[in-house]
């Protein structure tokens, strides 16, 4: 009998389709730093220009090392697919508010692969010892990630109009939040 032909581990639809959240550790940071760039290059979905400063890696080892919050990636060998990060701001007021960022590479995109690592990134922020609510904002216009987070619970908490400048364009920020826990425990 002829033996069955095996896909190598680096096809990219398998490997895509193995592609599952994990904790980020020191060693992702370039990764990460590569994946950032790539998504701001795109020019629609972050804040930052293609032209401005790009975080340091010293940056990106920072937030990963930083015990305050989460972070997890989706990740094939050195390279970072994904990437969500739940992070408070510096004051000891706003600690248990942490603000998420999260974003695929394009290949990643579309499988379903957002969700989980949203999923996986709440679950993880609800066993945080400290963060109870989860804030993000979000561009009007990106219908997907808009979708995404309502899905997971999240609810508009305002809007900033016309905060973000594209041209001659001006576009509404949308300010959206979940709470970790409910009275029964995890909210989660
Ligand atoms: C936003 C992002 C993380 C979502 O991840 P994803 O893996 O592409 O999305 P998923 O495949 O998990 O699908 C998300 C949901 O949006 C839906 N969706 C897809 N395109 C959509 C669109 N244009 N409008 C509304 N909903 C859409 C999907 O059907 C899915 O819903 P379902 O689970 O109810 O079927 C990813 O697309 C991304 O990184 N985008 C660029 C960066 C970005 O926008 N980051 C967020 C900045 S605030």
């Amino acid at each position: 009998m002829p033996a069955r032909r095996l896909r190598a581990p680096t096809d990219p639809v398998t490997a895509l389709s193995a592609l599952r959240p994990r904790p980020a550790i020191p060693a992702d940071a370039a990764g990460v730093m590569v994946l950032h760039a790539s998504v701001v290059a795109e020019g629609r979905w972050l804040l930052a220009s293609p032209d401005e400063p790009a975080p340091s890696l010293e940056h990106w080892r920072a937030r990963i090392a930083d015990p305050r919050g989460v972070c997890l990636v989706l990740a094939l060998g050195p390279r970072v697919l994904g990437w969500a990060q739940i992070l408070p701001g510096p004051y000891r007021r706003v600690l248990h508010v942490g603000h998420l960022e999260v974003y695929l590479g394009l290949e990643a995109r579309g499988g379903g692969h957002g969700r989980l690592l949203l999923e996986a990134a709440l679950s993880a922020a609800g066993a945080h010892p400290t963060l109870e609510k989860v804030s993000l904002s979000v561009r009007a216009d990106n219908t997907r990630a808009i979708h995404l987070y309502e899905a997971l619970g999240f609810v508009l908490e305002g809007r900033r109009r016309g905060e973000i400048r594209e041209g001659e364009l001006r576009l509404d920020d949308l300010l959206m939040a979940r709470w970790l826990r409910s009275e029964t425990g995890l909210a989660f």
